[in-house]
Parts: C-alpha cells; structure tokens; sequence
C-alpha cells in the first residue's frame, strides 16, 4: 500500500465528522466465510443465482435450507476479525447476513439483505429469530403449520423499503462512505456508493482486487479488510 495515500486517508479519517461504512462477503472472508463470488464460493456446485431465489425454494426448500444450514453452522463458528473491530464505531450498512458486525460490537448495522438468523413463515408471515447454528429439521416449519424461510432477501425480491430509505440516508450523510470487500455487482446495493459520491461523499474503495466501482470512488486501496482498515483507522 502507497504510505502516501494511506497517510491522507488516515488525516482525513481522523478528522472527518461523519464515516458510514458499506460492506459486503470480502470483509468476513478473513473470518473463514466464503465470499460468494470467489474461491469456495459454491456449495455442491450451485451458484448463489441458484439458490438465493423463490422460485428455487417453492421447488426444493430443502436443498436450499442445506445450503443455509451449512452457512449457519460456518458462521457460528466464525469470530469478526480486525477488520470487522476497526470499524465498529461507525454506521454500517451491510450486504451480509452473517451478523458479525454485531458481534463485533457495532451498534448501527444496517443489514440491506436481512439477516441469516431470522426465519420467515411464508403462511402467517411471523419473522423470528432463531439463532440454533443447524436445525433440527429441514425445511423447519412455523407453529401454523407453513414452512419457514431464511429472514434473508433474494434474487428477484425487493428490498424492505424502510431499510433500503435508512441505507440511503447513512451513506448519503457521510462525509467519507468505506466500501469494503464488495464486488459492486449486485443491484440496488451496487448503487449506494455511487450515491454517496454525488452527495459529495469522498468514497473510498478496500479491496484486493479492483471491481466494478474502482473507476468510480476517489481512493482505491488495494489489500485485504484485517490488514487495510486497522492500519486506516487505528
Ligand atoms: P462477492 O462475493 O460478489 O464479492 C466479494 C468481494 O470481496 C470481491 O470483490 C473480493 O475481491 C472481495 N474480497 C475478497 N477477500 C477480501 C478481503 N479479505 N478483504 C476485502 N475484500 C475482499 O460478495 P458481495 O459483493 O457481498 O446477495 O455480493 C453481493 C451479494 O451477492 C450478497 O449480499 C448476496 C450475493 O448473492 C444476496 O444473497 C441477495
């Protein structure tokens, strides 16, 4: 990393009024949680396209609470790392589900795409949460007697509108938007920091590998969260 820019950064870091923080899988991969577009992304040769939508839960609500029980117990088993501590004071607006800025010790997480440990009847409607790392049956099923789904949003859902307006107003109101360890390719997320640009955010990007935003945000960082951001922000 450019001892330069890593010196502005931390300046204007230090001295910025308002940091939001928008994250996506790269910040858990040091945590042991696959990203879901890199290596040990796959679960039994599926794609996340293929699983993360109703049309593949209406057909085999099994195959995909394996393959949420499977992440769950990863998860459960997973401690936040460096990156997820540095930055546990500012507002987060995360594409994760996993609950570890939380566990962190974050207090204002956005969570865009809901939370792995929320179940969803799709009979009565009754959100839950239920935080045993693998159930004991798959599909679970609700006291009414309908399955239960994943508290989480899918391929072809929309958004909660009330979380996606908080998502906006935080990385909106920041004075430097973090984005950290997403590809910026799936939509509405992809364009939150764009937003935040034309808000007059200084946009600074923390990934090892360039993405679809790189061209976009004002700073580039180019290594991993747990070596990037203690260094940024201690
Ligand atoms: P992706 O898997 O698409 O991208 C992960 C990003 O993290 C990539 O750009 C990697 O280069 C980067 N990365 C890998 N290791 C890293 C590290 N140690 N530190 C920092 N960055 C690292 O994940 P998302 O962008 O989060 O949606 O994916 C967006 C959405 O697609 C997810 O929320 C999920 C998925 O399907 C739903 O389930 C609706």
């Amino acid at each position: 990393m450019n001892p330069d820019k890593t010196e502005t950064l931390r300046k204007l870091l230090r001295s910025a009024r308002s940091v939001c923080v928008l994250t996506g899988a790269g910040i858990s991969a040091e945590s042991g949680i696959p990203t879901f577009r890199g290596p040990g992304g796959l679960w039994r040769d599926f794609r996340p396209e293929e699983l993360a939508t109703p049309q593949a839960f209406a057909k085999d609500p099994k195959t995909v609470w394996e393959w949420y029980d499977w992440r769950r117990q990863l998860i459960a088993k997973a401690e936040p790392n460096a990156g997820h501590l540095a930055v546990a004071k500012f507002t987060i607006v995360t594409q994760n589900v996993d609950g570890l800025h939380q566990r962190a010790g974050s207090r204002n997480v956005i969570e865009v795409h809901g939370s792995i440990w929320k179940v969803r009847c799709v009979q009565c409607n009754a959100e839950t949460m239920d935080e045993r790392p693998s159930l004991p049956e798959l599909p679970p099923r609700c006291e009414c007697g309908g399955l239960l789904r994943p508290g989480v949003v899918w391929f072809g859902e929309g958004l909660s509108m009330r979380v996606w307006d908080n998502a906006e107003k935080a990385v909106c109101a920041s004075e430097i938007l973090l984005v950290v360890g997403t590809s910026a390719v799936v939509h509405p997320a992809a364009s939150l920091a764009p937003m935040a640009k034309l808000s007059g955010a200084t946009v600074v990007e923390i990934n090892p590998d360039e993405t679809a935003l790189s061209d976009e945000v004002d700073y580039s960082i180019r290594g991993t969260a747990a070596q990037v951001l203690p260094l940024l922000l201690e």
